[in-house]
């Protein structure tokens, strides 16, 4: 099966800055794949995906060299608009992603802009605020939303237009924990029921390790880590770039260098789960270690 994504020697800088954001970029990722995208502030999480969606080279100007390809067309050399009708982008601040007075109109929009049927548009838009679990606020007016459920609707917007390959630049960082908890669930079913090629940034690691297939970690515009989340995870060089590190792991850090041999975690339940197979208790296995 063909590759959904493809970057290879991809270095770019934009307009006026004198070093590249992105350097020397090599991304394969298949149909179907669920990623995760991490690294400190100014790493060049956003600056991939604007390279993927198409906003770099037209809206965000500069340099680029190599190749991007998504579903098998050359994004580079693509209009955004065009590229939209395949890939689907969610940024971090939901306001600036609603359009309309309307939750229904507001998914419609898109899809109106694409000529569609009515009939068409009607059956999409329930399905899109469905899925994001907004299926009963079709009639709302879109400004009494919380941040959360602004979130899901502007997930909703790009899941009505189909896109193959979604990209959700840290969906959640502007969000309280409670809205965060609603959009990463989203985020979680989406995963679970539909078979899309999905891109997530998000500086916190901790809630979608269990969920993604593989982590990437960048550093100065460079991908430093590419691989399955325990593996990723267990890498002693991550402290050192400001990567936030979730608790589980700090914990399973803490308890290897006291001799504990028990597989990195992704989640706090994988490590009570190692800690206390059949039965036995957190304390014993502390102190057999000691
Ligand atoms: N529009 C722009 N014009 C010029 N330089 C930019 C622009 N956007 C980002 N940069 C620079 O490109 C580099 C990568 O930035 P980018 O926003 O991609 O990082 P990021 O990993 O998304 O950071 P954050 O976690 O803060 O969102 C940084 O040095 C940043 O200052
Ligand atoms: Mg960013």
């Amino acid at each position: 099966m063909s590759a959904a994504i493809e970057v290879r020697d991809f270095t770019f800088r934009y307009r006026g800055s004198s070093v590249p954001a992105l350097r020397d970029v090599h991304l394969e990722v298949k149909q179907g794949e669920v990623i995760l995208v991490t690294g400190p502030t100014g790493s060049g999480k956003s600056t991939l995906l604007r390279a993927l969606n198409g906003l770099i080279p037209d809206f965000y100007e500069g340099e680029a060299h190599g190749v991007v390809r998504v579903a098998g067309r050359d994004v580079l050399s693509l209009r955004p608009n065009r590229v939209a009708t395949f890939v689907g982008s969610v940024f971090q601040s939901p306001e600036d992603q609603i359009i309309a007075g309307k939750v229904g109109r507001d998914v419609a929009f898109g899809l109106e802009n694409l000529g569609w049927e009515k009939e068409v548009i009607a059956e999409e838009v329930d399905r899109s605020l469905e899925a994001v679990g907004l299926g009963d606020l079709a009639a709302q007016e879109t400004s009494a939303l919380s941040g959360g459920q602004m979130q899901r609707l502007a997930l909703a917007g790009v899941l009505a237009m189909g896109p193959q390959v979604l990209l959700l630049d840290e969906p959640a960082s502007e969000l309280d924990p409670r809205g965060r908890q609603e959009i990463l669930g989203t985020i979680e079913n989406l995963v679970r029921s539909e078979s899309k090629t999905m891109i997530i940034t998000d500086h916190r690691l901790g809630d979608l390790l269990g969920v993604v297939d593989r982590v990437v970690v960048m550093h100065r515009g460079r991908i430093a880590l590419d691989g399955a989340a325990r593996e990723v995870m267990a890498r002693p060089e991550l402290r050192g770039w400001g990567v936030e590190i979730p608790t589980a792991v700090r914990v399973w850090r803490r308890l290897i260098q006291l001799g504990l041999d028990v597989p990195c975690p992704l989640t706090p339940e994988e490590l009570v789960d190692s800690l206390v197979p059949n039965g036995r208790n957190l304390s014993d296995a502390l102190e057999a270690a000691a």
